[in-house]
Parts: structure tokens; sequence; C-alpha cells
């Protein structure tokens, strides 16, 4: 007969794995919806004590679900254990902000566990692990993780707003009653937060620029911006509880296309470190229009940005920087 020669299984991470988007996230990644369908995968799931027992069970149900691409199973709260030879991490765990409590509470929570899982990763990860932070302050948190893995190169280091950019192409097809895979090259500058500039001056209908086929310049630069940066609160008024399946869908979209490469004449928005494109402070994580190509993502260069875009583009890299500085007030 043929011999079938099966790939290696790579090694996927996931961290706050007992939570809601880990529920759906992991079932997404054994499916084959992150690495592709013949691509076998062992998952390492990480939450703390508190959440041993629900881990337990998410691990029985990724039992009895008997998925062809799932080669093994860690369940753990150690972080040295979850984090042994993992290709790529993705990173939900985190603390969330409770009634009564201040942002800079969160804050130092969160630069502890990031510091924490840097240096666990750093340690036992593979090398060339690639790491998708998703945990609030998403691009601050992956600015933790980076400036305490100095051995990860900084490209592997990367934060979610890829949810943000699907929504955006979510609300222009919405708007010119099209399928939204026939939207195009939105891009989402900056913070994953209410400062994000979702721009489309460079964005395609069929083909067309998203200015001629949406003609109301009022409510793309007003009601369309403010729409999505928005949608995570529209989303936990509706719900009662933050995003989940898009954001584990977004999630699964942002890796796909940085391991196996985006499509030709198109490209996606990736938190990643500002090498200062487009003036933006170099080291910052931002989120900027990318392209990848053989597992290395590179930022889209020479693209037109009016004022109205450079205004918002810098305030959102202005709040980045009120975060970096109150990620190390918060480490002294
Ligand atoms: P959740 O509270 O349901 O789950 C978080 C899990 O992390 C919990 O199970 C918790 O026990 C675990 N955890 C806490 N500290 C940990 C640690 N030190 N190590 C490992 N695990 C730890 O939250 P969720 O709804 O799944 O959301 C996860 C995060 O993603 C939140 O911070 C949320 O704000 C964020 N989020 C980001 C985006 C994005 O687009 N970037 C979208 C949606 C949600
Ligand atoms: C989202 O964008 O849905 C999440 O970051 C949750 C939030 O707080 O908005």
């Amino acid at each position: 007969g043929l011999l079938r020669q099966e790939k290696e299984p790579v090694t996927v991470l996931v961290t706050g794995a007992a939570g809601q988007i880990g529920y759906a996230l992991v079932a997404m990644i054994a499916r084959g919806a992150m690495l592709g369908p013949n691509q076998p995968v062992i998952l390492h799931m990480l939450d703390i004590e508190q959440a041993e027992e629900a881990l337990k069970g998410v691990k029985m149900e990724l039992m009895d679900a008997a998925l062809p691409l799932l080669r093994g199973i860690v369940a753990s709260t150690d972080v040295a254990e979850a984090c042994k030879g993992v290709n790529i991490a993705v990173m939900l765990g985190g603390f969330p902000r409770k009634e009564g409590m201040e942002r800079k509470d969160v804050m130092s929570k969160n630069v502890s566990i990031y510091k924490a899982q840097a240096s666990a990763l750093e340690k036992h990860a593979a090398a060339d692990c690639k790491v998708l932070v998703v945990a609030n302050p998403a691009n601050t948190n992956a600015l933790i993780l980076k400036e305490f893995a100095p051995s990860i190169p900084d490209k592997n280091i990367t934060c979610l707003t890829r949810l943000d950019h699907n929504r955006a192409l979510a609300q222009i097809a919405e708007r010119t009653q099209v399928h939204v895979s026939e939207v195009k090259n939105v891009i989402i500058w900056g913070n994953h937060s209410s400062t994000q500039y979702p721009d489309v001056n460079h964005a395609t209908v069929q083909d067309k620029p998203v200015r001629e086929a949406v003609s109301d310049n009022e409510w793309l630069n007003n009601e369309f911006i403010s729409t999505v940066q928005q949608r995570g609160a529209a989303i936990i008024k509706a719900r009662k509880l933050s995003s989940a399946l898009s954001a584990a869908s977004s999630a699964c979209d942002h890796v796909r296309d940085w391991v196996l490469g985006t499509p030709k004449g198109s490209w996606v928005s990736m938190g990643v470190y500002s090498d200062g494109s487009y003036d933006i402070q170099p080291g910052l994580i931002y989120s900027f229009p990318v392209t990848c190509e053989k597992g290395e993502w590179t930022i889209v260069q020479g693209l037109e940005i009016d004022a109205f875009s450079r205004d918002k583009m810098d305030k959102t890299a202005q709040e980045l920087i009120e975060e970096k500085e109150l990620a190390k007030s918060c480490l002294n």
C-alpha cells in the first residue's frame, strides 16, 4: 500500500483553559481550525488551582469527543509542566476586573502573572515558540511577556486584534449587503481597547474602495468606528459575559494566518512589536496591518495616512504608552 507520512504533532498551550474562551477554543484547535485539517495536535491546558476540577471536566469532554487530530492532552495547574515543549502558546489566563476594582489593581495582578509565565515559557517552551496573548489588557500583557522572556524572539510575541478586524469586516459586509469574504483589507491600528482605530481607507468591497461602496462618509467616520470600538461592550451587555466564540474563532484565524500565510493580495491585523513603522513608538505592542509568509509577519509598508487617521493612530499609541508606564510602576 501507499506509505502515508504522518505529520509530527504540534503542541499548543492554552492558558486559562477552564474559562469561557478556553471552552470554545480547545475544541476548535482539536478539530483543525487553527493549524489545518491534516495537522495533529497535542493540547496543553493550564489553569489555576481553584479551576482544577473544571479543567478536568474539559479534558474529559475532549476525550469524549473522540477527535482524530488530538494526539495528547495535558491538563495542569503547574506552569512549568504546561509550558514544556510548547510550539504555540495562546494566553487566555488572567485576572478579570471585578466590581469596585481600580484599573491599576487588575494591571498589577496581570503584570505579575505575565512576568511569571514569560519566564516559564522561556525556560520550558520550544525555542521558536509563537505566542498569542488574548487576555486583557492584551497589548500590555504581551509587552510584559516580551520584556521578561528576552530569549524568545520579539517577532514571536503577538496579541489579538483579529477579533476587532473581523468585527470591522462584518460591519462593512452588513452595510453593503455582501458576504463578509468579499470585504478585504480593513486595518485595526493600536490598542485592543476603545481607542483602537478601525481604518477603512485602504479596504475594498468586491474589489471597489469602501468609500465608493459605502457613499455615506458620515457613517464611516463616526458610527462605524464607534460600533467596532464598542463591540466588546455590546456583547457583554447582551450576554452578561464577554465574547467567547468569536474571540476563540479569531484566535484561530490569527495563528492560522501567521503559521500558514495570508492569502495573496490581502492583509490582516495583528498586535505586534513596533519597529517604528508609521512613526509608532518602537517597542510598543501595537496593532498593524501585516502579511504573513513562512511563519513570519511583516508590517505592510507605504500606506498613505491622512490627518484624520494620523490623529486616531497617535491617540491609541498614547494610551499604550500610558499603560506601559502603569505596568512598569506595578513592577516596582
Ligand atoms: P474567563 O474568566 O472565563 O477565563 C479566564 C481563565 O483564566 C479562568 O479560568 C481563570 O481561572 C484563569 N486564570 C486566571 N489566572 C490564571 C493564571 N495565572 N494562569 C492560568 N490561568 C489563569 O475569561 P474569558 O472570557 O475566557 O476571557 C479571557 C481573557 O480574554 C479576558 O482577559 C478577556 O477580557 C480577554 N478577551 C480578549 C479578547 C481580545 O480580542 N483580545 C476578546 C475577548 C476576551
Ligand atoms: C472583547 O473585545 O470582546 C473583549 O476584549 C472583552 C471586552 O472587555 O471588551
